[in-house]
């Protein structure tokens, strides 16, 4: 199965453009080797009634599991709005909310409680080392996370360098060959941490730039899992382009 997810974002503006958007692509979910998990703003997670096919996911989640934190959104809300998965570790995160390793490694220890799938994101700034930077988010982000749930999180390799603007086509996505090493990396680091037979199981994703002409190169020619799609998502027939191309491959 390969994985396609639609990171939104802060779009689109209003509930009806929202449904609009769903509604273009809802069919995919008649695909059968992909799996598409859509992941709206929160405000939007309820105003598609109860897709069957189509999965959805939350952008964030807060550690705690309930009580007096102003503006946070649990993971049982998240479960009970009909999300499967949550996308943690978001380098914008980082970089505007200040997110850290620790951070996301509550969230992430939280989601797991819950029942959701986190979809946790990795990845270098411009300039900065690749394998230095993974192997510290991996090792801080999985802290304390057993060995017996690590098959159930999925990791998405986005360099921050490649992620665009959110117009088609302005960023400068990862070479398939640099998303096979960075995955190997990855798979490397997590065989240390937790053995091989693990690391060979984890799935693994890449996110930063992806559009209907590249998607298809990060399975086939990286042999990722699946990809990880903001910008591109919100256009609905260039969306349904890359779940198509997707599929075509298996
Ligand atoms: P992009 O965004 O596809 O627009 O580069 C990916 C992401 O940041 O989730």
């Amino acid at each position: 199965m390969t994985f396609l997810v639609a990171n939104w974002k802060m779009n689109p503006q209003t509930s009806r453009e929202a449904r609009h958007l769903f509604d273009m692509i809802v069919d995919l979910g008649r695909l059968k080797n992909v799996e598409t998990i859509i992941c709206p703003p929160f405000p939007f997670l309820s105003v598609f009634g109860s897709p069957k096919s189509i999965k959805l996911g939350g952008q964030n989640m807060f550690w705690e599991a309930q009580g007096p934190y102003t503006g946070q959104v649990s993971g049982k809300m998240l479960k009970d709005l009909g999300c499967d998965y949550v996308i943690l570790g978001h380098s914008e995160l980082r970089e505007y909310a200040g997110e850290s390793d620790e951070i996301i490694n509550g969230k992430l220890k939280m989601a797991l409680k819950c029942g959701l799938t986190p979809i946790l994101c990795l990845g270098e700034r411009e300039g900065e080392e690749m394998g230095h930077v993974l192997s510290a988010q991996l090792e801080k982000c999985l802290k304390d996370v057993a060995k017996n749930q690590i098959e159930d999180i999925i990791l998405v390799y986005e360099p921050v360098w490649a992620i665009s603007s959110g117009i088609v086509g302005s960023g400068k996505p990862c070479l398939p060959d640099d998303a096979l090493s960075a995955s190997l990396f990855v798979k490397k680091t997590l065989s240390v941490l937790y053995s091989r037979f693990l690391a060979e199981k984890i799935r693994i994703l890449y996110g930063g730039s992806v559009d209907a002409q590249n998607a298809a190169s990060y399975v086939k020619e990286a042999r990722l899992q699946g990809v990880l799609v903001g910008g591109a998502s919100l256009d609905g027939q260039e969306f349904s382009k890359i779940a198509n191309s997707l599929n075509d491959l298996t």
